[in-house]
């Protein structure tokens, strides 16, 4: 018999319909359930019609983080979907959020905060663009990116994942979804688009205000009215759906006291209806469970609450059995009508169908290549130098330090951020937390300086020197790489903004002793003013990934800095929140601001 549904020359309104009319309702209920990698090794996929599977952060392949044991565990997961009666492709989602930052040996882009930092909206595309092929390597088509928070108070532990307190800045980036998933030929009216098999499909978050909570705590509460919660947090979602993005994540925020996860007004009435989208809502993970304190105290309030609110998509992630149950006695109950629950599945079919998931459901192993190509290393430290920004130069006027000399006879490199790959790289890097030293393939600022100077010169590395090393060694100047270790999400949370760890000593006993570069590693602003005095010059690397070669590429001269800050440099903590436009407005360096050396490729400095 003839199934339009699986006929590609129809189109995808008409195989949605076709499709839907068929299903029931354990089907249907099946494709709103998204369970974790973890849970999915036995048949469940198959037996309960399961419509997509996630990797949480670090969540890899029982068989290895290669290319190839990725496809394998995709493949056998679509492979369960598509033997189910009506063969529908489940679709595989991962937080690639700077690069595929899950996998071994994947390029990592710098987060956010950095890219900001580039005014560039072409760059990030091509980043995009990159990441897709990466992500596509190992069999996924789907990422939980790009975040499109406006992070308005450094404290938030996610702020780094926002490109900048600006929403103007913010909403011009959310170019990567033309790089993600294609630039649709006009204009989508909100529809998902995904160009072809190359492309991944995106997912803008977390709607809506997750960066505006009471000083930054995570997962909290954003007080504000509604046109600041418009101007501010949820512009850049116009632009995001304007541009065809796929799917929007749902914020574990509140909006005034109303978790965003059970805002039908919001979410109903304002993204679907006012804002058009027609693409499917996914929570967060355990994201209908944290809608009640304590999490999961009503599972059956928070799976009504949420699906009537109009979520499509459920990240359960674990216990998927009373979820399915939970909504199936829901459904049955007439708590939630049918209607509702057929608009869910229209969203997620019109998402598998538009990006030619039937079409081509399983791993195209010819991409294995691109994962971590020398192409997408050259862009990414292309990004680490765009994404650079230069705060001081020199402690007297005409006296610049930068740039800096490669054949200098002797350079001291200090701190516990020069040579530690996972520290450049940050959270969300092969774990979730990310982690210190060489969890993956790169290249340490260490390393990029070591390649960077002449023959002749001696490179003295001291992770943490004591007072009177530096003075010691009659170095030429030092460089001092110090900042924040990994973090994610609630774990980066920080009422103090200092530089942790040994930073500050480190930065006193070299710069007191020598003439010193400080290159900071970190996810945000921190406080620096006491220490500046006693820098000679003074760089914010923010959290640049696996390309440190993009750092000594700028700091030798071979280019010049073009970063500017996309997000306000305080003074103090006690000044937060403090955006640019506020009517107090006293910042250490304002946003916008970054300095030029004006003479690339000179070593008359020194
Ligand atoms: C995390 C984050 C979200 C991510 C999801 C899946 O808790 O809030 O950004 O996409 O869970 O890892």
């Amino acid at each position: 018999s003839y199934d339009l549904y699986k006929d590609p020359s129809q189109d995808v309104e008409a195989r949605v319909q076709d499709l839907l009319s068929r299903m029931t309702l354990a089907e249907k209920v099946g494709q709103m359930t998204q369970i974790e990698r973890g849970v999915s090794n036995n048949s469940v996929v198959k037996d309960l019609f399961i419509g997509s599977v996630l990797s949480g952060g670090g969540s890899v392949p029982d068989a290895g983080n290669t290319a190839e044991a990725w496809q394998d565990l995709v493949d056998r997961l679509q492979n369960d979907a598509l033997s189910t009666r009506l063969g529908i492709p489940m679709i595989y989602g991962i937080d690639a959020v700077h690069g595929h930052n899950n996998v071994f040996g994947a390029t990592i882009f710098p987060h956010n905060v950095g890219l900001g930092c580039t005014r560039d909206p072409d760059l990030v595309k091509r980043i995009g663009v990159a990441t897709a092929l990466e992500v596509r390597a190992t069999g996924i088509p789907y990422v939980f990116a790009p975040c499109i928070a406006t992070c308005r108070d450094p404290r938030w532990g996610r702020c780094y994942e926002s490109y900048s307190e600006s929403t103007e800045v913010v909403t011009s980036l959310t170019d990567i979804i033309l790089g993600l998933q294609g630039e649709p030929a006009n204009k989508t009216a909100g529809f998902p688009f995904v160009a072809d098999s190359s492309k991944v499909a995106a997912c803008a978050k977390h709607f809506v205000g997750d960066g505006g909570t009471t000083n930054g705590i995570n997962e909290n509460n954003t007080v504000i009215d509604y046109k600041g919660l418009v101007d501010i947090h949820m512009a850049p979602y116009f632009d995001s759906i304007a541009k065809g993005v796929s799917t929007v994540m749902i914020s574990y925020t509140s909006w005034n006291g109303m978790k965003m996860h059970a805002n039908k007004f919001l979410v109903t009435q304002v993204l679907k209806y006012n804002l058009k989208f027609k693409g499917f809502v996914i929570s967060d993970w355990e994201g209908i469970d944290r809608i009640t304190s304590p999490a999961g105290a009503n599972y059956t309030f928070s799976i009504e609450s949420s699906i009537n609110a109009g979520l499509d998509m459920i990240m359960v992630p674990n216990n998927y059995p009373q979820f399915i149950n939970g909504l199936t006695d829901l459904v049955k109950g007439g708590y939630i009508n049918m209607h509702r629950i057929d608009d869910a599945v229209t969203r997620i079919l019109r998402v598998k169908f538009a990006m030619g998931l039937f079409e081509k459901p399983l791993a195209d192993r010819s991409y294995s290549k691109h994962l971590g190509s020398e192409e997408h290393r050259s862009l990414a430290r292309e990004a680490v130098r765009k994404s650079l920004v230069l705060l001081k130069n020199g402690k007297e006027a005409g006296k610049p330090l930068l740039p800096l000399s490669k054949t200098a006879a002797k350079i001291i490199v200090a701190g516990s951020h020069a040579n530690d790959l996972g520290r450049q790289c940050g959270g969300w890097t092969i774990t979730w937390q990310g982690g210190n030293g060489t969890t993956t393939k790169g290249t340490t600022i260490l390393d990029a300086i070591k390649g960077a100077v002449s023959p002749t010169t001696q490179i003295v590395y001291e992770p943490y020197p004591q007072p009177g090393f530096a003075q010691s060694q009659g170095a030429d100047f030092a460089i001092v790489v110090v900042g924040e270790p990994p973090y994610a999400e609630t774990f980066g949370d920080n009422l103090n903004l200092t530089i942790p760890e040994a930073g500050i000593p480190t930065i006193q006993n070299v710069c007191g002793e020598v003439r010193c570069l400080v290159i900071l590693v970190s996810g945000r602003p921190l406080v620096v003013e006491p220490y500046l005095p006693v820098m000679d010059a003074f760089v914010a690397a923010w959290l640049p990934g696996s390309e440190g070669a993009g750092v000594s590429d700028v700091i030798f001269g071979d280019y010049d800095f073009v970063g500017t800050l996309a997000r306000t440099w305080f003074k103090s903590v006690d000044q937060l929140p403090m955006n640019v436009g506020d009517e107090k407005y006293d910042p250490l360096f304002p946003f916008g601001y970054g300095l030029k050396m004006g003479t690339p490729n000179s070593s008359k400095n020194c």
